[in-house]
Order: C-alpha cells, then structure tokens, then sequence
C-alpha cells in the first residue's frame, strides 16, 4: 500500500466500520470488566460462540468483586464448552489479584501485567474500553496487514512480528478515533478479510491492498515454514482410579525424560496385555481425541487410550508410577500434551 498515507488506512477502516461494522456486540460501549471478560473469550473463539457464555458469565459475575468472591469450580462451571480452560482459571485469577490491588487497571500497561492477558488483548482492553491510543495484532489483524501490505513471511517469526507491530503502531489514528478503528480492524479481519474466502470487492482497503491488486490473497499470510518430519504413533494410557490418575516418570534420557507421564504403549497394544503389565482389572472406555505433538526432531502422533481401573494390586504404585488427584495437576511437572489430556479429562 504504498500510495496511500497512513491516515487514509485508518479513516477507510473507520468509516467502514461506522457503516457495516459491528455495533450491537453485549460488550460494546462497556468498563474495563466486562470488556476484558469478552476479550479473554475471544481470544481462540468466535463471536457468535462467545455471545452466550459472555451473557451467561456476566448475568453471574456482573462485577470485578463479584466475580473474585466466586468459587474457580463455579467460574470454571460456566467457562465449561469455551475451552481454553486456562484462560477461566486465568481469569480468576486475576480477578482476585485485582480485588486486592484495587480495581481493574487504568491504563495499559497494568492490563498487559494481569496473567492470560498478552500484548495484543491489552490493546484491545485500553483501546476499546479505556479509548487509550494502543494497538492490537490478533490473528485477524495479522492476516489484513499481511495482506494489504504484502508482509512476506510467517507471522510466527519473531523478525516478521515485530514488523507487524511496527505496522500497526504506525496506523494507529488520532485517539478519538481508536474505538471504530480497533473495532473496525477486528470486524474487517474477522468478516471480510477471511482467511479462506476474502470478499475484496466490498473491501474499504481493496484499492490499495498489495495481495488484492497482484491476486495473492491464498499465500498471504504466508504459512510456517514446513519440514518434513519423521512421524511416530504412540499410545498413552489414561488409567483412571477414581478421580486419579496412573503417572509414570520417564526414564532419564529420551523425549520427556525425568518427566511424570502417562505410560506408554504400542498403539494397538490389546487391553489384555496392558491389563496384564499392571496386574490389575481394567475396563477400556473409548479413545479421546488423538494429539499430534512436534519436537525438533520428529512429530509425535498420540493416541490416548482410556481406562477406568476395577481392580488394581495391592501396593498403592510401584516405584517410578504415582497417582495424580485430577484436581493437582497444575503443580504437577508434566509434558504439555499430556498435561492438555489430564485437562481434558477433568471437564
Ligand atoms: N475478536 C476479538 N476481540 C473482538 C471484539 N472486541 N469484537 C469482535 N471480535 C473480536
Ligand atoms: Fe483483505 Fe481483500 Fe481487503 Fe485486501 S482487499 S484487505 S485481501 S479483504
């Protein structure tokens, strides 16, 4: 785009916006709390998904005190579906961090401190609730910059994304117009500028979008850089005694090593021999959703099998193994995909 002046980007999203952006989202035009509420869900979820838990949440918690006083259980009850469950336990979290420090911050560089709140959710914070000049960079936001200025390279590389936040500092407008524009950068990314089908023709920026004008709408953003990896399949058993579960730490050396893991088998291992490695009476529930893990080195396809325990030998757990209480986790020193499936299997 490098005809056009910095301020004509910023007036075309903001007039945009005005006319066919979004203007009746529950969080709109509200404080600090409420519109971190609805930026902290949705950060990996969409509007029309988050409108009802954002209406759910906040008929309970309608305040920052209200919300601090509640149990995580009935915070995390009403997170439930969302996913991400970091950011429900996050959010609490935080809540009472501020019910102690005195309020929801008011300005953005207390937001950015609060935890599960990155760099970008707290522009989007300052901008939209505070009207603080600030800018924000989501995946959407990647996406129209890449596109309208022809940003080469994956966003995920430091180098690139520090381009990208060099851009979208340079845009910003004049504070009074912060509230459309960061809205409008939003609306445009998640409604026109769309990853897999852009509606240029009705684009605010199509006369000087670099990926409209030389047709490279599909390589912008352009995508992480793909080695050809080896591929491994393992199974991991979920043993579930109660509401615990079976850990096994891992030999020193080797993926995860010294590390409490699930344990480990060949894929199609039949219930009978795992049964039988345990000594114990097991019934095998059906499989939860595969992983697929990357190391340097090779990509790890995971296959976690499920067991409800029946019976199991009388020593409590062998050297090496030890039951994990479900609600422990989050102390626990795990690999991060296995601790992704202990999460899952606490919901
Ligand atoms: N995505 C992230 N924040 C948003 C917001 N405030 N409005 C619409 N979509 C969003
Ligand atoms: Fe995205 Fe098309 Fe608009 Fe360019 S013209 S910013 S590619 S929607």
């Amino acid at each position: 785009m490098e005809t056009a002046s910095n301020s004509d980007f910023a007036v075309r999203v903001c007039a945009w916006q005005r006319q066919y952006g979004r203007h009746d989202l529950p969080w709109q035009g509200r404080d600090g709390y409420a519109v971190w509420v609805s930026e902290i869900m949705l950060q990996q979820t969409q509007v029309e998904t988050v409108i009802p838990y954002y209406q759910r949440f906040m008929a309970r918690f309608p305040d920052l005190a209200t919300l601090a006083a509640a149990s995580l259980d009935e915070v995390m009850g009403l997170w439930s579906g969302l996913g991400y469950y970091a950011r429900g336990r996050n959010l609490h979290r935080a809540a009472q961090q501020m019910a102690v420090t005195g309020g929801f911050p008011s300005d953005f560089a207390a937001i950015a401190g609060l935890p599960g709140v990155g760099r970008s959710t707290a522009g989007a914070i300052a901008a939209l609730a505070l009207g603080e000049r600030q800018a924000i960079l989501d995946g959407n936001v990647r996406r129209v910059l890449c596109r309208a200025f022809g940003v080469a390279g994956w966003p995920g590389e430091a180098a690139v994304q520090a381009k990208l936040w060099g851009l979208a500092e340079a845009l910003l407008p004049e504070v009074t117009e912060i509230r459309p524009y960061t809205q409008g950068l939003m609306d445009l990314g998640a409604t026109l500028c769309t990853r897999s089908r852009p509606r240029c023709a009705e684009c605010p920026l199509l006369d000087d979008c670099l990926a409209a004008r030389e047709g490279r709408q599909a390589d912008l953003p352009q995508a992480r850089p793909r080695k050809t990896v080896p591929e491994r399949e393992v199974a991991l058993l979920i043993l579930r005694y109660a509401d615990q579960i079976l850990l096994e730490r891992r030999p020193a050396s080797g993926i995860w090593g010294g590390l409490w893991s699930l344990p480990e088998a060949e894929p199609d291992t039949p219930p009978a021999f795992i049964a039988q490695r345990f000594a114990a009476v097991l019934d095998e529930r059906p499989e939860a959703e595969a992983l697929i893990h990357t190391f340097s080195h090779f990509r790890l396809h995971i296959r976690p099998r499920r067991f409800v325990v029946q019976r199991w030998p009388l020593q409590d757990a062998l050297p090496g193994q030890v039951w994990l209480a479900l609600d422990d986790i989050e102390g626990a020193a795990l690999p991060a995909p296995v601790r992704t499936l202990l999460e899952r299997e606490r919901l």
